[in-house]
Formats: structure tokens, C-alpha cells, sequence
């Protein structure tokens, strides 16, 4: 008897975490094949944005070719929602000598039970799930001992994550697809911001649409086209550092969103709200300073965003902070190196941080000191002292 995995999914689009899924599960179970079955309409997902047509195509040039991977029009020729239970009913009397396995991503264990008899399914089949980086599994999990477990993860990728990059134009997303995907993506102009999908809205699409509505009522022209920018380095950067790029797409789009407020209203913002440490002396010497902290509050009051770390990105953009976050650097690297800016050493800043954000991060830093030393500008005590912090920890770790 032999082990064959079926792997049901929107693939919208296929990404290159769907096939290191594919081929981690191919190692470390043995298995005879694994079948990818495109879903003509999946269960739980309210909106599609390409048709089952090209979703096949994409899946067809990116698994067309490898070893022991395969593709069923099972699915998409019912022409309406088809159940995994019925999915692995089917394939199992196809292969009633074999095992059936159903892959799938270690995220998708918590949402197990809303699944369609999921408990006629779970105790004919078991699942193999691989587990994405960063992602952790509560162990009060139902059906985990119903689970085998890849021993490596995968990258935390997600086509929604992809399709958010595709949509704003950001070519980083070439780097999680297929090369002759990317291609065919481009081609038939598939999640573009200018696709008819983009007409129908989800919830993070109303926040995206909410969020680039007001960018373009508020700030002045090149401060929308800075914002876009920053939002679009951000989400790269967010790629190279493998976390999530809503999140990363998010902050950056609003870092700057009370710039429209001059120095007196800015400091008129805060007389009603709890001010920052600091707040008097950077409103004295220099309250242009005030915005990120501003933008934070419109973020969590206007657009009500709870995330502590999207809502830390955007107060601590221009100043930074002791013990920042991946997505904390991330946002302060980008908003200096966006393609609006002059900034001489934008090119090798982003090249580091491939290999060393932190060395990223010490750079841009840097550059804004200097910029104030050039100019003869007021150095923000905060600034001074996170410079301090960061310096002499990078140095201890030299040393
Ligand atoms: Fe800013
Ligand atoms: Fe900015």
C-alpha cells in the first residue's frame, strides 16, 4: 500500500510555498504522488480574483513538469463547491489500494472544524500538514493526532500576500512565483489594481480602499506618491525578511498620513490626547518630528487598527525606538530609501538588507544623523539615544 496526497486549494495564484509544500511532504512521508486539485469555488473563501481557467494554466506551468506532482480537473469540472470529504472519498476509490492523504498548510489545523464533515473525513483520512515559519500550532489543536508533520517549515507566504503585492505593481512578487507564472500573470493582467476583481471588495480590501481614499484626499500629491512608494519598498523588504506583507503594506501607507496637519496642529492633536515622553521638547525645537505619532493615532482611531506592531511602525518611523520589530525597521529603512528619495546609498542599503538588516537599519540611521550634523538641524534626544543603543549593541556584537 502506498501513501498519495491530494492537495485541494484555490491557487490563486500558485505560489513557490504551495510547491515547497509539495515537495517537503514528497520527502518525508514516501509518497507515490501528490495530486493538486484546483477548487472551482473553495468553501471558505468569499471572492476569487482569477478565473478557474487561468488559475489551472498558472498550476499547470508551475507543476506541469516535476516529478511525482499532478493535476485533477476533478473539482473545477463539477462546476460548484465540492467538499474535501467528497474530494478524498473520490480519489480513494480511484486508488482503493493506497492511502489518501490530504495536504495542507499548518494554519489552516485551527480552522479544521468548521470544515464540511470534517468528522466522517478525520477518521477515514489522516492530513499531512507543513507548517509555515512563524506560524505556531496551539496544541489544544482538534485533530492534530490525525496529522502527520513536515519536518522542515516553509516560507510564511500566502497568495493573498502575493496578490497585495501584484496589485500595487510591486515586482518583489516575481520573487515568490514561478518565473513562467509571473509571466502569464503579467500577460493577462491578472490582480492588477485596474482587474475587475478589484471592483468587488472583501474587508481588507475595504481597509486598502478606505486607507488609499483618504492618502489621496489628505496629502499633497508627492506625499501620496511618497506614501505609495514607501508601501511598495516595505513590501519588499517585508518578502526578503519572510514576514507578513499586509502588515508591512499597512504601516507603510500610513506612516505619513498626518502630514497634512502643519507644526500647530500637530501639536493641537496631542493637547486632548495622551502625549508621548518627549512630546514638549520635540514640540519646542522641532514638532515637524510629531507626525509619526500622529499617524499612529489616526491609525488606530480612523481606520481602528489594533496591531501593536503596525501601529509601533508608524509612531516610531522617524525617530525609531529601543527594541524596534522586524516590521519596525522594516517601515524606517523603507521610508528612506523609497524611490522618491535622494538617497545616495539607497541601492547597497536594500542589498544589506538581505544579508544584515540591522547593518540596514544602522545605515539609514546614520544617514539621518549626518543629515542633521550637514544642516546644522536640532538632534532629537530620542534620536541620540536609540543611535546610542543601537551602536554600542552592534559593536558588543563585533566584539
Ligand atoms: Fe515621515
Ligand atoms: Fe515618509
Amino acid at each position: 500500500m502506498g501513501k498519495i496526497a491530494i492537495f485541494g486549494g484555490s491557487f490563486d495564484p500558485i505560489h513557490k510555498a504551495h510547491i515547497e509544500m509539495a515537495q517537503l511532504a514528497l520527502n518525508d512521508f514516501d509518497l507515490k504522488e501528490i495530486i493538486f486539485i484546483p477548487a472551482y469555488k473553495p468553501p471558505h473563501k468569499k471572492e476569487q480574483f482569477a478565473c478557474a481557467k487561468e488559475r489551472l494554466s498558472m498550476l499547470k506551468l508551475a507543476v506541469g513538469s516535476l516529478a511525482k506532482m499532478s493535476i485533477s480537473l476533478y473539482e473545477i469540472e463539477k462546476k460548484t463547491i465540492v467538499y474535501s470529504y467528497q474530494t478524498a472519498d473520490y480519489f480513494q476509490s480511484l486508488y482503493p489500494a493506497d492511502e489518501i492523504l490530504l495536504l495542507i498548510g499548518g494554519d489552516s489545523l485551527a480552522g479544521l472544524s468548521s470544515w464540511k464533515n470534517i468528522d466522517i473525513l478525520a477518521s477515514k483520512y489522516r492530513f499531512i500538514a507543513v507548517n509555515r515559519v512563524g506560524v505556531k500550532i496551539d496544541a489544544n489543536t482538534r485533530y492534530l493526532d490525525r496529522c502527520l508533520f513536515s519536518k522542515k517549515r516553509v516560507h510564511n507566504m500566502s497568495s493573498t500576500q502575493i496578490r497585495a503585492m501584484l496589485e500595487c505593481g510591486n515586482e518583489a512578487a516575481a520573487d515568490f512565483l514561478d518565473s513562467k507564472v509571473y509571466a502569464y500573470i503579467k500577460e493577462h493582467k491578472l490582480y492588477s489594481a485596474v482587474s475587475p476583481s478589484r471592483q468587488t471588495c472583501n474587508d481588507d480590501r475595504k481597509l486598502f480602499d478606505n486607507i488609499y481614499d483618504y492618502l489621496l484626499e489628505h496629502l499633497k500629491k508627492d506625499r501620496f506618491i511618497h506614501s505609495i512608494n514607501v508601501s511598495k519598498t516595505a513590501m519588499e523588504l517585508a518578502g526578503i525578511c519572510k514576514i507578513d506583507i499586509s502588515k508591512a503594506q499597512i504601516a507603510a501607507l500610513l506612516h505619513d498620513c498626518a502630514k497634512y496637519m502643519t507644526d500647530k496642529e500637530q501639536i493641537e492633536f496631542f493637547k486632548n490626547r495622551k502625549k508621548f515622553e518627549g512630546f514638549d521638547e520635540i514640540a519646542k525645537n522641532a514638532p515637524q518630528l510629531i507626525h509619526g505619532f500622529s499617524a499612529s493615532v489616526i491609525a488606530r482611531e480612523i481606520f481602528k487598527i489594533k496591531d501593536k506592531d503596525i501601529l509601533n511602525a508608524i509612531a516610531n518611523h522617524t525617530l525609531g525606538r529601543f527594541n524596534m520589530s522586524l516590521l519596525e525597521k522594516i517601515v524606517f529603512i523603507a521610508d528612506s530609501i523609497s524611490a522618491d528619495r535622494k538617497c545616495s546609498n539607497a541601492k547597497i542599503i536594500k542589498k544589506t538588507v538581505k544579508s544584515d538588516l540591522q547593518k540596514a537599519f544602522i545605515a539609514v540611521m546614520k544617514n539621518k544623523m549626518q543629515y542633521c550634523l550637514d544642516n546644522n538641524k536640532w538632534i532629537c534626544p530620542i534620536s541620540a539615544a536609540v543611535w546610542n543603543y543601537y551602536v554600542k549593541n552592534e559593536n558588543k556584537n563585533n566584539n
